[in-house]
């Protein structure tokens, strides 16, 4: 295809945002394109796109609206759910957020004795965790060296554990990130960290120097003993996986401070505007989720690999896990019916270039093909002269690999070349041979800043939005996630319980059995 049309790259790339999209290397010609965005025409992605701007209840099954677009309106303009502006309260809880964090970051907020803050303990899980866990770990060239982040999700006790162990008391703030404040990993681990400081401190007066909560649920943050002013707040119309732009993000404007966080917030308002405004045809993330339902529904691919080959990014494929399979992992379409279609694919990933080392040659020679999204900085966080040109080197290479492959007369030539006999070059060619055609997307962007960030991560989650629109789901609810939760009750009784029963199924009863023993 590119022999044949040398234009194929100008056609099938774009640019705005700061990031540089080139999707030419998919199985895909102008028609198909045209027919994808005929389809997602067909399925009114640009009504439901007004509709979720427009702050109508699209999340049905929780009757909520989905705003997080509401939370990075630089442009102010009204946004309003139940007739009501969410603007100035989303502009409210941005000031305090800013003058907390500039506090913390000054020194001019201090511990109980009086210390500097030096250790930022996040403990919170899912969205409450991942989002700003991938975005301070991605700006930490932008974080000054006396400030170290910590994030504590597992309900594993060494988790909280190995961060306690590593920082001093009086010079710890944590923040509880719950938006139900219910989950009992993070108040477990919140009641964890607050015996520990109780331990160390022995005064109830010290908590409000070292505690602070962000979450809707006002009243269960006040019994945990958060005092108000600093009880950071958002609201129901934002949903967990999409949280990261809200009071959730109080960790991250720590670490980059209230002018970085709201670079963050205008890229991710570019991105919105784009989404918004631009024809389908040109708008990167109707492509991209285009592109998608293109190798789901009609290859019958299910899986979508995420490369960053940025170190700094390394934890975009897990943000990305939450954001995309808790979205569309469902089966159950708007209307309550069985789909009889594929929906969301497995989402994952690694940073590039140890994916090169684990996983990538199951992409290059394996059964199926697997569409990979390649994502760099052009240029550099860290002055390391002779590392980048490689890093790039290896971007560009592997997406070129999987598309040209290595044909069986190309590795015959080689072999030959390199001297070796007929029968031998016959042995090996086999397993030199790359099939290619394997698709992928390339994104770029000049520096990875909170700006650029900010949009990529906008441009994600518009690519869940298109594709969960086509697929007829409500993108924005996670019914599935809370079955294991009332099981874990249910077994955690029963673990626990003189009297345990044998409700369960032979192997769940059994490995009961065997657990009580330890416990
Ligand atoms: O994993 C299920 C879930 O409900 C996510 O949607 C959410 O991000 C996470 O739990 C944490 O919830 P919360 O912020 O209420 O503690």
């Amino acid at each position: 295809m590119f022999a044949e049309d040398p234009k194929r790259f100008q056609r099938f790339s774009i640019e705005d945002c700061g990031l540089f999209l080139d999707y030419s290397k998919n199985r895909v010609t102008d028609e198909t394109m045209a027919l994808l965005m005929n389809l997602a025409r067909a399925r009114d992605v640009e009504g439901w796109r007004a509709r979720m701007f427009n702050g109508e209840k699209i999340n049905t099954t929780e009757d909520r609206a989905v705003l997080h677009v509401a939370l990075r309106n630089r442009a102010n303009t009204p946004i309003e759910v139940d007739g009501q502006d969410v603007m100035p309260d989303v502009n409210r809880v941005l000031e305090r957020m800013g003058s907390f964090a500039e506090s913390v970051r000054s020194g001019h907020w201090t511990g109980t004795t009086g210390k500097r803050i030096k250790d930022i303990v996040n403990i919170g899980i899912g969205g409450s965790d991942l989002g700003p866990k991938m975005v301070c770990k991605a700006m930490q060239a932008h974080i000054p060296a006396h400030l170290r982040l910590h994030f504590v999700s597992n309900v594993d006790g060494a988790h909280i554990a190995q961060v306690l162990n590593g920082v001093d008391w009086e010079t710890t703030l944590f923040i509880v990130c719950s938006k139900t404040f219910t989950t009992q990993e993070t108040m477990l681990n919140a009641h964890a960290a607050r015996k520990w400081f109780m331990d160390h401190c022995g005064d109830e007066a010290g908590i409000p120097k070292h505690f602070v909560a962000t979450t809707t649920n006002v009243k269960k943050a006040a019994e945990f003993g958060i005092p108000a002013e600093n009880l950071f707040e958002f609201w129901d119309w934002v949903g967990g996986r999409y949280s990261l732009w809200s009071a959730v993000g109080l960790s991250i404007m720590l670490a980059i401070g209230s002018g970085g966080f709201a670079q963050l917030l205008s890229g991710a308002h570019e991105m919105d505007k784009h989404f918004r405004t631009e024809p389908l045809e040109r708008n990167m993330p109707v492509i991209l989720g285009m592109l998608g339902i293109w190798y789901n529904n009609f290859y019958g691919v299910h899986t979508h690999a995420i490369l960053p080959y940025s170190q700094e990014l390394r934890l975009f494929p897990d943000y990305l896990q939450q954001g995309d399979m808790e979205s569309n992992g469902k089966s159950a379409d708007r209307n309550g019916r069985a789909v009889d279609y594929d929906t969301g694919p497995v989402i994952w990933g690694k940073a590039g270039t140890d994916c090169q080392h684990s996983f990538l040659e199951l992409l290059h020679q394996g059964t199926q093909f697997i569409p990979a999204d390649f994502i760099a900085s052009a240029r550099p966080s860290y002055p390391e002269p002779a590392q980048h040109p490689v890093l790039m080197a290896n971007y560009i290479a592997q997406t070129e690999a999987l598309m040209t492959g290595r044909q069986e007369s190309e590795v015959r030539a080689e072999l030959k070349a390199k001297g070796l006999a007929e029968d031998a070059v016959d042995a090996l060619t086999p397993h030199k041979i790359h099939p290619g055609n394997r698709p992928t997307n390339t994104i770029l962007f000049d520096r990875l800043t909170p700006k650029t960030l900010g949009a990529l991560v906008a441009l994600y989650e518009h690519k869940i939005f298109v594709q969960g629109i086509c697929w007829n789901l409500n993108s924005y609810d996670q019914w599935g996630v809370e079955l294991g939760k009332t099981l874990a009750g249910a077994v955690l009784k029963d673990l626990q319980s003189d009297t345990p029963g044998e409700a369960h199924d032979a192997s769940t009863n059994g490995l009961i059995a065997r657990l009580r023993k330890t416990l």
